[in-house]
């Protein structure tokens, strides 16, 4: 909306706007100067109004709660799967369909590679989701080595501490609670303990303020001058990165100290482990790094877990399963004690449940490439340069892959699940979402918390989600509370 706003107020910002598309529409009409036959090779579709594209028309379908209707929609009018069309200020090609990511998710760092838009690359700066090549490679191993298993275990004593006194300070006692920003903050505030050990409340505060502008900005176009949401998200980011670069400095002391532990949160992980080259990252990339990772372990997870609240209140019978199964792992753990990883491998039904939710109403509805080369692609020619969209709810939708794929039934999670590249929340492939795990213990130690805890109507029934871009309900969700006997 804001974006529409900014477009229609500043002349000026109209004017630059068109210089800085112009260089991004070369890609396809350098392909039209080639040859008129290749131009032919495109997929169908079209760029829209100059400047802005068909921005619009997606930015609407998002606000409208109905994201899959920029796609669907041109899905039918040029009856293909594939189609280009022109958003963000950049020519893309969406492919849609388990075809469509099976091809993505197997050629990466071959015919495509993992590419974010430019207000995000130049928010984190240069970090993790800037590499390319090898470069990506070992850094990703590294990464990878911080979300293992292994050092996930060791995080889920305090993933249940958290939990339990964010219960307790924010929702006990409470008649009402409004679920999205009542959780976005816990788990803000979880991964300000879990990646900097912070846990003094005014630095997660501050840290919140400049988190928010910081994201706002994501989704904008790339402006950096005085008025922007661009601007104002640049600045956040500054901020938040001088903060983070006091405590690096800080804990590199106190390992040196030996007053800080090498494993004690990712801050502590990067400083003291090396790549595989033996290299060390910079305190700059650090501090990048971990807003980066702030920013991908924050948005989705949080949409996740209210839209969980909200599809439960929705399904009694779906809820009572899984308070069947979460009562049944509490009846079997002494007082006070915390959950473990084999606690959470025994939520299988849950988890089914948190699966279908993402299914219905994934968090991210879609994921960028790159073409690295000149792709052919279903009888296509996607020029190199161009960018790729892939609709993750498009495939989540098809009723080829989920029939019924409307209604919400937790039970096609069991056996071998959906037919393969059909349910693709977290992506796939090398670039496969690195939180995956993490958000899975993360979810499923809250649900256990909640549920064994509290029971809930919806204040608003039938609220609605939009897409902002990740979806929320439009009124925060509140609910009215009710304490169980415990
Ligand atoms: C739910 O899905 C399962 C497995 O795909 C199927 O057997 C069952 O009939 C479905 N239930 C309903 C109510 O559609």
């Amino acid at each position: 909306m804001v974006f529409i706003m900014e477009l229609l107020v500043s002349v000026p910002m109209i004017v630059l706007l068109a210089l800085f598309l112009l260089g991004k529409m070369s890609i396809f009409l350098r392909t039209k100067q080639i040859s008129k036959s290749d131009f032919q090779k495109l997929p169908p579709g079209s760029s829209g109004w100059p400047v802005v594209g068909e921005t619009l028309d997606l930015l609407r379908a998002n606000l409208e709660g109905n994201p899959l209707r920029f796609t669907k929609d041109r899905v039918e009018k040029y009856n293909s799967l594939v189609f280009r069309t022109s958003v963000l200020g950049e020519q893309m090609v969406v492919i849609c369909g388990p075809a469509g990511n099976k091809f993505a998710f197997s050629n990466e760092g071959k015919k495509v590679v993992l590419w974010w838009p430019s207000s995000l690359r130049r928010l984190v700066g240069p970090s993790f989701i800037h590499k390319v090549g090898d470069e990506a490679r070992t850094n990703r191993k590294l990464l990878v080595s911080f979300f293992s298993v292994e050092s996930l275990i060791n995080c889920i004593p305090t993933i249940d501490e958290v939990t339990r006194n964010h219960l307790a300070t924010h929702w006990q006692g409470k008649e009402e609670v409004k679920v999205y920003p009542t959780i976005k903050h816990h788990i803000f505030e979880l991964a300000c303990r879990l990646f900097m050990s912070i846990s003094e409340p005014e630095l997660v505060s501050r840290l919140s303020v400049h988190f928010h502008y910081f994201s706002k900005g994501l989704m904008s176009i790339a402006l950096d001058f005085p008025g922007t949401q661009f601007h104002a998200a640049m600045r956040a980011a500054e901020a938040i990165r001088r903060e983070l670069l006091v405590l690096v400095r800080q804990r590199r002391i106190d390992l040196n100290n030996k007053v800080a532990s090498p494993t004690q949160d990712l801050m502590s992980f990067l400083l003291s482990n090396p790549d595989e080259d033996g290299k060390f990252m910079p305190e700059v990339e650090i501090t990048n790094n971990i807003l980066g990772l702030l920013y991908g372990a924050h948005g989705s997870s949080t949409s996740t877990i209210t839209l969980l609240i909200k599809y439960l209140g929705e399904l009694p019978q779906v809820r009572e399963k899984v308070l069947a199964e979460q009562r049944e792992i509490a009846a079997s753990k002494a007082a006070g004690e915390f959950l473990t990883w084999e606690d959470l491998k025994r939520m299988r039904y849950s988890w089914n449940v948190v699966s279908e939710v993402m299914r219905m109403t994934p968090p991210l509805i879609n994921m960028y490439r790159e073409a690295l080369v000149d792709i052919e692609y279903e009888g296509y020619t996607i020029p190199k340069g161009c960018k790729l969209y892939l609709s993750i709810s498009f495939t989540h939708d098809d009723p080829n892959c989920h029939p019924n794929a409307m209604e919400f039934n937790e039970s096609r999670f069991e056996g071998s699940g959906p037919p393969p590249y059909s349910y693709v929340p977290f992506g796939g492939g090398p670039r496969m979402c690195l939180g995956k795990e993490f958000a899975r213990v993360e979810i499923l130690i809250f649900l256990h918390n909640l549920v064994n805890r509290f029971d809930w109507d919806l204040s608003i029934p039938n609220e609605k989600i939009i897409y902002d871009p990740l979806p929320v309900p439009v009124n925060g969700l509140p609910v009215h509370l009710r304490p169980r006997d415990p």
